[in-house]
C-alpha cells in the first residue's frame, strides 16, 4: 500500500467525467487499498479516485463504522433534505453549507464487481452524494450556498477538541 497525493481544486482533472471500472483486477485492488490508506491519513470520511489523480469511477467511504468500496456507483434513492456542514479533501482549509438529500441509496459493485446497495441517512447520504458528484467532475462548492467565516471554523474546532 502507498499514500497518493490528494490533488486540489485546481486540478483540471477534478472538473472532468471519470470513466467506469472494466477490470476487476490487481490494478483495481491496488488502487483501492492505496485510496483506503490516503483517506486515513487525511482523517477524511470520503475519497474520489479522480482526487488522486485517477479518472475512474471508485468512490471509498469511511464514516465510522466500516470502510465501503463503491466500484461504478449510481444513485437511484433519494428522499428528504439535510441542510449543513461539508469539506472535502482537495478544498483544504474550507468549509461550506450545503444542502443534500437526508437519504440517499446507492447502487454499486464491489471489488469483484458484485452488485451491493449501500443506503443512509445523514452523513452517510450526504457522503455518497458528495463523492458521485466527484465523479462526474463536480465538486461541492458549485452547489454550497454558504462559506462559513474563520470565527465559525474556530469555533466548531475547539468545540471538537473539548468532545
Ligand atoms: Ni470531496
Amino acid at each position: 500500500m502507498a499514500l497518493r497525493k490528494i490533488l486540489t481544486v485546481e486540478e483540471p482533472g477534478l472538473h472532468k467525467v471519470s470513466r467506469p471500472v472494466t477490470k476487476f483486477d490487481k490494478k483495481l485492488h491496488e488502487l483501492l487499498d492505496d485510496m483506503a490508506q490516503t483517506l486515513v491519513d487525511a482523517n477524511g470520511v470520503g475519497l474520489a479516485a479522480p482526487q488522486v489523480g485517477i479518472l475512474r469511477r471508485v468512490v471509498i467511504i469511511d464514516t465510522g463504522e466500516e470502510l465501503v468500496e463503491l466500484i461504478n456507483p449510481e444513485i437511484v434513492e433519494t428522499s428528504g433534505e439535510q441542510d449543513g456542514m461539508e469539506g472535502c479533501l482537495s478544498v483544504p482549509g474550507e468549509y461550506w453549507l450545503v444542502k443534500r438529500p437526508n437519504y440517499a441509496k446507492a447502487r454499486a459493485q464491489d471489488r469483484h464487481g458484485e452488485w451491493f446497495e449501500l443506503e443512509g441517512e445523514g452523513l452517510i447520504a450526504r457522503c455518497i452524494c458528495h463523492e458521485c458528484d466527484h465523479l462526474d467532475g463536480h465538486i461541492y462548492t458549485e452547489i454550497a450556498y454558504r462559506k462559513l467565516t474563520d470565527e465559525e471554523i474556530e469555533a466548531m474546532h475547539s468545540g471538537l477538541e473539548e468532545a
